[in-house]
């Protein structure tokens, strides 16, 4: 089945957060994640028969779906669930500010490493908890949990680990060791594991695959998963996430927080959602091999440049790169500068350090790298 992500799509005028930032039409925008394809056909249609049905509103889960999410993890991942384990969110960051609340008290800490997704570090923040990180080290191949320096961190106030996985920013898919250790280092301190697995979808190196954290033994009665379809199909503004919580202990206490204050998710999340996960194979499918692509021809355009060290994405449509070479004061206003948008690091905890999103048409990811290649020749 042939899928048009070469098409270049004008996003300008639709109040997209990734094309406003700027305010110059001339920058392409490589920051936040979300994609510059058009979501999965099956989608499109599943939510136009709902908006020409005219009536939006109160909505419940639509029937089939607690089930459909369940086989769809089951088909995925080779996990086994029961829907009761399922609370909706309208988001995950939703998610990871009512988890920081739910498994820690104001006072207490919630650890994570750095450099992470930026509303790792101020969810806890966010409800009066202290957040605590300690740097993944590079080991000279990947990037790896320092667990010596996790011991040194974790204090009898530490309640609970925020992990990431497959890991944003550096695009690490853990394996079953890391993953393994990382559970036996929550039993001994007592931790709530926290898995945002939003990127779980998105495994690019074809000898690597996706282990869900609560599905190692011994990790489903302290994790609480959070997922979405929204990365994988490229639907984030359409807000339908979901926590996976197996104990019922966790369950109730992520709900009791969440009564009245987090609202449900909307009519257009759920259809899209369910559409996704029943037909949205063959376009996951050729997504994930026009990103590898992408990856490749990033990795393979910024290698000869020795100002960068750009490290290998194993999953996810980011790029994450050391501009530390550079010697520019701010890397990524250097580059706004030669017309491409990247993320600065300073907000995943890694000052001096870039984010590059390459999910878009390749014609325009080329005219992107062609500028950053421009943008380092002016450095010599
Ligand atoms: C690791 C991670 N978690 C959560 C989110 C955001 O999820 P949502 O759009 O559902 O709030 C992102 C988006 O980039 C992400 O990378």
């Amino acid at each position: 089945m042939h899928f048009e992500f070469d098409k270049i799509i004008n996003r300008l005028g639709t109040s997209s957060s990734k094309w406003n930032k700027y305010n110059r039409p001339e920058i392409i925008p490589m920051w936040v994640a979300d994609m510059d394809f058009e979501t999965a056909p099956c989608i499109k249609s599943a939510l136009l028969d709902r908006i020409n049905h005219g009536i939006y509103g109160y909505t419940e889960p639509p029937k089939e779906l607690p089930s459909t999410v369940a086989q769809y993890l089951k088909t995925e991942f080779n996990w086994s669930i029961d829907t009761d384990w399922i609370v909706w969110l309208p988001s995950l960051v939703v998610g990871l500010n009512i988890v920081s609340r739910a498994f820690a008290d104001k006072g207490e800490a919630i650890l994570s490493n750095t450099p992470i997704y930026p509303p790792f570090l101020s969810a806890p923040i966010n409800g009066d908890r202290e957040a605590i990180t300690t740097p993944l080290m590079w080991d000279g191949k990947k990037w790896a949990m320092d667990f010596d320096s996790l011991e040194k961190s974790v204090t009898n106030k530490t309640k609970a680990f925020l992990f990431c996985s497959p890991h944003n920013p550096t695009g690490r898919v853990w394996d079953i060791h890391e993953l393994n250790a990382l559970v036996n280092f929550c039993h001994k301190h007592n931790l709530t594991l926290i898995s945002d697995e939003i990127h779980a979808g998105l495994i690019l190196d074809k000898d690597k695959s996706h282990t869900v954290t609560a599905n190692i033994p011994d990790a489903a009665d302290i994790s609480v998963t959070l997922l979405s379809a929204s990365k994988t199909f490229n639907m984030p503004g359409l807000g339908c996430a979901y926590a996976i919580v197996k104990n019922p202990i966790l369950r109730n206490k992520l709900k009791k927080i969440m009564n009245g204050i987090v609202h449900h998710v909307g009519a257009l999340g759920y259809t899209a959602t369910l559409a996704a996960y029943k037909d949205g194979k063959p376009w996951h499918n050729a997504l994930v091999d026009y990103l590898r692509l992408n990856r490749d021809h990033v990795e393979n355009s910024l290698a000869p440049h020795t100002q960068l060290k750009t490290y290998h994405s194993e999953a996810t449509y980011l790029t994450w790169i050391d501009a530390r070479q550079m010697n520019v004061e701010n890397p990524s206003e250097y580059f706004e500068n030669f017309g491409v948008g990247i993320y600065d690091g300073t907000p995943f905890g890694a000052p001096g350090f870039l984010r590059l999103n390459f999910a878009c048409p390749r014609i325009m990811l080329s005219e992107a790298l062609s500028r950053i290649q421009r943008g380092l020749d002016a450095l010599d």
